[in-house]
């Protein structure tokens, strides 16, 4: 795997949670982003649009995208006809890449985990790819998820294993299980995240689909 990914993700997990610092790290990689995630063969995009095309096919669908990025999502969402996503992300340069591939209705600065002004309940489904993890958004970013989500909407994500056991998802998702927040729809097998890199060798995520009750 190429050396460029492995520094990059090494600053983007020992940011220590410096929100400046991460958004920073992002807007410096941004025009540099799509080239090395496509190379790093991580397959977290192709299932996440699995997923999209089994619990949101209608696409008039309205589609929170949290944690956009340079907007590698509904790039390919925008090509299967989905034409209502509404992106959000707080680094304005990987924003601007967003932007420049005309696949979302609406983008903005905005995180998950703090106030979002946007209406609840008024998506159909959301989304977070890569984004549910140590130092990005919060375990009470699914608060918010589940806040802007209509009753019955689809919230489809990628998580890792650290996330679950060191940054305090497990609890979270669990604790919204219990209280009957959400359902579980579905969840893909555990997958090597790089399957190019010894160093990220032991990295595992999953594709989860709950549903808003
Ligand atoms: C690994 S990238 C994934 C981008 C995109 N979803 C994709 O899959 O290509 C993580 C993104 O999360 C954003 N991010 C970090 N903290 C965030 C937060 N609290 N809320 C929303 N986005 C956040 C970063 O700016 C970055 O664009």
């Amino acid at each position: 795997m190429s050396g460029d990914l492995e520094e990059r993700l090494d600053a983007v997990y020992h940011s220590g949670g410096d929100r400046g610092k991460l958004d920073t790290i992002y807007d410096d990689w941004a025009r540099d982003y799509d080239q090395n995630l496509w190379a790093s063969g991580n397959p977290y995009i192709a299932l996440m649009i699995g997923m999209v095309g089994r619990h949101v096919p209608d696409p008039r669908a309205r589609i929170l995208d949290g944690g956009c990025g340079t907007g590698n999502l509904a790039q390919i969402m925008s090509l299967l006809g989905h034409s209502n996503i509404v992106g959000i992300d707080p680094s304005d340069g990987m924003l601007e890449i967003a932007r420049s591939k005309n696949c979302y209705a609406e983008l903005h600065n905005m995180l998950l985990g703090s106030t979002i002004n946007l209406p609840e309940e008024s998506f159909d489904a959301v989304t977070a790819a890569g984004v549910l993890t140590h130092g990005h958004a919060p375990p009470e970013s699914l608060d918010g998820m589940l806040t802007l989500a209509k009753p019955g909407a689809p919230i489809i994500f990628s998580i890792s294993q650290i996330a679950i056991d060191e940054s305090g998802f497990g609890e979270k998702i669990a604790s919204l299980e219990r209280s009957r927040a959400w359902v579980l729809k579905e969840k893909t097998e555990p997958f090597r995240t790089y399957p190019f890199s010894e160093q990220y060798a032991s990295l595992r995520h999953w594709i989860c689909v709950y549903t808003k009750t």
